[in-house]
C-alpha cells in the first residue's frame, strides 16, 4: 500500500515515515520544503534502508496534486503539511489561513477527485484552549486563542462537514500534545529555523552552548513549582500512534475518529530542564521571567480513548525524550 505523507520532510512527518516503512507501507512524500530540507529523506533511508519517493511541491497547487494522484495509486493520506508557529500566526494570519486551511481544502478536494477517502490529520491540543478541567478528554469544549489554533479548528470542522457530505470517508483527527525527542539513531530530529519557539529545542541549544540561557516563562502559575506544565510525548511514540490510526481507518467502512495523542503525564518546565541536564551532563542556566502572552498554566491528555480505539499508548518517558534529543543535537 502506498501512503501519501504531506509535510513528510518535517519533524513529525519524517519520524512517522520511519514507522510507516517499518510497518511495511510504501511512502510518497509531498513537501514544499518551506520548513525542512530534502536531506531529511536521505537520513530516513539510512534508518530504514528505503528512500521514500519525493515530490517537491505545494499542497495548495491543484495541478501538482492531480499529477501526483494520477502517478501513484494512493491508499491513504497522512496530512502533516502546514505552518505551526503560534507567535508568527498572530503576525501573518493570512499566511496561516492560506497554508493550513486553503491548502487542506485543496488536498481534500484532490483526494475526493481521486477517490481516496482515507485520511489522518495532524490536529493539536491547542484546540482545547485554556482547559476547563484536566485531563483533557476529546469531548472537552474547543476554542482557539490565536490564528494557528483557529486554522486547526477550521480544518477539524471542514473534515466533519466532508465526512457528513458523502459516504465512505475514513478519517482520524489526531490531537497531539507536546511532541519532543528524536529518532534514537540521532539521524533525524527537530531542526527549527532561527530561534526556537518551543521549550525543548531551546533547552537543547542552551545545553550545547549555542544560546546562553533558557527564559522560563512564568513561575507564578498554579502548578507544583509555579512553571507551566505540559504533556510531552516522544515523537517516535507519536509516529507509532499514526500507524495505529492508519490501520484503524483501513479496517472500518467509514468513521470520523478524533483522538488525543499524549502520555497523560504532566511535567513542568523545570522538570524538563532538569531531565535535560541529566541527559546532557551539562548545567542548563535559566532565568525566571514573565509569563508568555497566550500561554496556559497546564495541559495534559486523557489517553483512554486512544487506547480503547487504537490499542495505542505512549511508552517512552521524559529521560528517553531528552536522551534522544541530545543525541540528535550533538550529531556530527
Ligand atoms: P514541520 O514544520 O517540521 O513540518 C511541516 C512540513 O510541512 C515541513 O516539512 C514543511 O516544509 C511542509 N509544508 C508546510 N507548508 C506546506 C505546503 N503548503 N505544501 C507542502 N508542504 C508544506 O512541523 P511538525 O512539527 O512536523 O508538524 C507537523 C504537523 O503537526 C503540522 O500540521 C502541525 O501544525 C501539527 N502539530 C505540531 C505540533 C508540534 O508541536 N510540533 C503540535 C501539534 C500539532
Ligand atoms: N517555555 C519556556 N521557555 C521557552 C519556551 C517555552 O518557559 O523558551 C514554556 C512555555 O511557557 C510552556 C512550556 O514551556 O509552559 C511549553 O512551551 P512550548 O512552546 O514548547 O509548547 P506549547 O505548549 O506552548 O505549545 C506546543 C506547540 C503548539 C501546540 C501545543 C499542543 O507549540 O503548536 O504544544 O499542546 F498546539
Amino acid at each position: 500500500m502506498t501512503i501519501l505523507v504531506t509535510g513528510g520532510a518535517g519533524f513529525i512527518g519524517s519520524h512517522t515515515i520511519v514507522a510507516l516503512q517499518q510497518a511495511g507501507y510504501r511512502v510518497v512524500v509531498l513537501d514544499n520544503l518551506c520548513n525542512s530540507t530534502a536531506a531529511v529523506l536521505d537520513a530516513v533511508a539510512k534508518i530504514t534502508s528505503v528512500k521514500p519517493d519525493f515530490v517537491q511541491g505545494d499542497i495548495r497547487n491543484a495541478a501538482t496534486l492531480a499529477t501526483l494522484f494520477d502517478a501513484y495509486k494512493i491508499t491513504a493520506v497522512l496530512h502533516f503539511a502546514g505552518l505551526k508557529a503560534v507567535g508568527e500566526s498572530t503576525q501573518k494570519p493570512l499566511a496561516y489561513y492560506d497554508n493550513n486551511v486553503h491548502g487542506s481544502a485543496q488536498l481534500f478536494g484532490a483526494m475526493q477527485q481521486a477517490g481516496v477517502k482515507t485520511l489522518v490529520f495532524s490536529s493539536s491540543a491547542t484546540v482545547y484552549g485554556d482547559p476547563q478541567h484536566l485531563p483533557l478528554a476529546e469531548d472537552h469544549p474547543r476554542s482557539a486563542a490565536n490564528p494557528y489554533g483557529h486554522t486547526k479548528l477550521v480544518v477539524e470542522d471542514m473534515l466533519e462537514n466532508l465526512y457528513h457530505s458523502e459516504a465512505g470517508w475514513r478519517m482520524a483527527r489526531l490531537r497531539y500534545f507536546n511532541p519532543v525527542g528524536a529518532h534514537p539513531s540521532g539521524l533525524i530530529g527537530e531542526a527549527p529555523q532561527g530561534v526556537p519557539n518551543n521549550l525543548m529545542p531551546y533547552v537543547a541549544q542552551v545545553a550545547t552552548g549555542r544560546r546562553p540561557k533558557v527564559q522560563v516563562y512564568g513561575n507564578d502559575y498554579n502548578t507544583p513549582d509555579g512553571t507551566g506544565v505540559r504533556d510531552y510525548i516522544h515523537v517516535m511514540d507519536l509516529a507509532q500512534g499514526h500507524v495505529q490510526a492508519l490501520k484503524y481507518c483501513l479496517q472500518v467502512e467509514q468513521e470520523l475518529l478524533t483522538v488525543n495523542l499524549g502520555t497523560g503525564k504532566a511535567y513542568s518546565v523545570l522538570d524538563m530542564i532538569h531531565a535535560f541536564e541529566q541527559a546532557s551532563g551539562k548545567t542548563i542556566p535559566y532565568d525566571l521571567v514573565a509569563r508568555r502572552p497566550g500561554d496556559i498554566a497546564a495541559c495534559w491528555a486523557d489517553t483512554a480513548l486512544a487506547y480503547q480505539k487504537l490499542g495505542w499508548r505512549a511508552e517512552k518517558g521524559i529521560q528517553e525524550m531528552c536522551n534522544d534529543a541530545w543525541r540528535w543535537e550533538t550529531r556530527s
